[in-house]
């Protein structure tokens, strides 16, 4: 690789040859640009997400190299789950346990299942579907509305606010431009969600800010309170949209197993973690070694970043026998979609059920699906790896 456009490009075009040459190669590799240490073997991933002397807090600050953030960004990112370890990590996770429980996420299961026949119902005259925008865009934003109880008109706020913050969060390529609209976008959404706390302060619903704002006082400050609810939104929206268009996508370059599943529909909530094992939405997870120490056989300097390939390790062969083969007899597949330790993915279950809910609506409602496309346009992104658009017939 000569340049970083161009181990971009193989990244968000294929990720999975240059996965398994760094798994040939060995278990721990310096990379200058992003710069840290490339983590590719399940083993060493999970022992790097389960061991404290990793962590996600960035003494330096957001990781946005010579980019320029205001302080007010640079505060909002200290305070989010992402970049924060305990104790004050685990004083946060224990509010959003309290607010969502695992009721609350099966009460979504009906609407779920509503908003999803909606979808269908507006395209079924038509012959054609665009996957992502018409369907696999949709729902995961409404779905995180209606969780944390704020009304569908304000759905076009939400989303753009929310894919302005995603790039800034998660992927290590990104521009002024893309650091300046998030700035924007989230000062826009701050404005908003504090009419939402106030509002729900002083007449609480049976939504989840209205849980969350209850337990705000010396558990959850201000700026926590907001940084958590607009993570839930930023971090539940567009990986589940990638579940779904990478799932989809999955199944029609596979008719054995599309056919498993279409002819035994109750087998597609298991099915969904091989999917997710198979072209995982998010494709790598970050840390910061906070002191001198040993990874994958391998020294690191306390300071030095390390990037966890989940994507790699769950092709790892040594755990998925053919690994590049979509294979519903695995049994239980324990792949690291979600992450692993303590910041193990808070919406799992929920990102689970709605996969499993539109994957269900699709085959049963649009059988004859086909491609319409020659081939998959993959977003330019390599930490959340997703389809822009996926046009298909029925
Ligand atoms: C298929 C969909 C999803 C995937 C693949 C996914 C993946 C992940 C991963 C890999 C992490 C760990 C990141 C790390 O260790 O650095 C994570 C954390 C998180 N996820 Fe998800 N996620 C999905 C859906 C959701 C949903 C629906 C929600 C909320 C409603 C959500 C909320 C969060 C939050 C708040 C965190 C931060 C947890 C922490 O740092 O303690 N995710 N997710």
């Amino acid at each position: 690789v000569n340049d970083v456009s161009q181990l971009q490009e193989m990244l968000w075009k294929d990720p999975y040859p240059l996965y398994r040459l760094l798994r040939s190669e060995g278990r721990a590799h310096w990379s200058d640009f992003p710069r840290g240490w490339l983590i590719p073997h399940y083993t060493d991933v999970l022992d790097v997400l389960r061991d404290p002397r990793f962590g996600a807090r960035r003494d330096d600050g957001p990781d946005v190299g010579r980019l320029r953030i205001s302080p007010e960004l640079d505060r909002q990112f200290r305070k989010t789950l992402f970049f924060m370890d305990p104790p004050d990590h685990t004083r946060i996770r224990n509010q959003v346990g309290r607010a969502f429980t695992p009721r609350r996420v099966l009460d979504l299961a009906e609407r779920i299942e509503a908003i999803a026949n909606e979808l269908v119902d507006a395209v079924e005259a038509s012959g054609s579907i665009e996957l992502i925008g018409d369907f696999a865009y949709a729902l995961p934003v409404r779905v995180i509305a209606e969780l944390l109880g704020v009304p569908a008109r304000d759905l076009p706020r939400l989303r753009r606010w929310s894919d302005d913050t995603a790039v800034l969060l998660v992927e290590p390529f990104k521009t002024q431009e893309d650091v300046d609209r998030a700035e924007v976008s989230l000062a826009e959404m701050r404005k908003y969600f504090e009419a939402v706390f106030t509002q729900r302060r002083a007449a609480p619903l049976d939504d989840l800010i209205s849980g969350l704002v209850s337990g705000t006082g010396p558990l959850l400050g201000e700026d926590e309170l907001f940084a958590l609810v607009s993570v839930m939104l930023v971090a539940g929206h567009e990986t589940t949209t990638n579940l779904i268009g990478n799932s989809v996508l999955s199944l029609l370059n596979d008719a054995d197993s599309r056919e498993v599943l279409a002819a035994d529909p109750a087998r597609i909530p298991d099915a969904i973690d091989e999917l997710l094992r198979f072209e995982s939405p998010v494709q790598v997870a970050q840390r910061v070694a906070h002191e001198d120490c040993v990874v994958a056989g391998q020294e690191v300097k306390a300071g030095d970043p390390l990037y966890a390939l989940l994507g790699s390790a769950n092709r790892d062969p040594s755990v998925f026998p053919d690994p590049d083969r979509l294979n519903f007899e695995r049994g239980e597949v324990r792949h690291v979609a979600f992450g692993q330790g303590v910041h193990y993915c808070v919406g799992a279950s929920l990102a689970r059920l709605e996969g499993a809910i539109a994957i269900q609506t699709l085959l049963r409602r649009l059988p004859t699906l086909k491609a319409d496309f020659e081939t998959p346009s993959w977003g330019k992104r390599v930490v959340l790896r997703g389809l822009t658009s996926l046009p298909l017939r029925f």
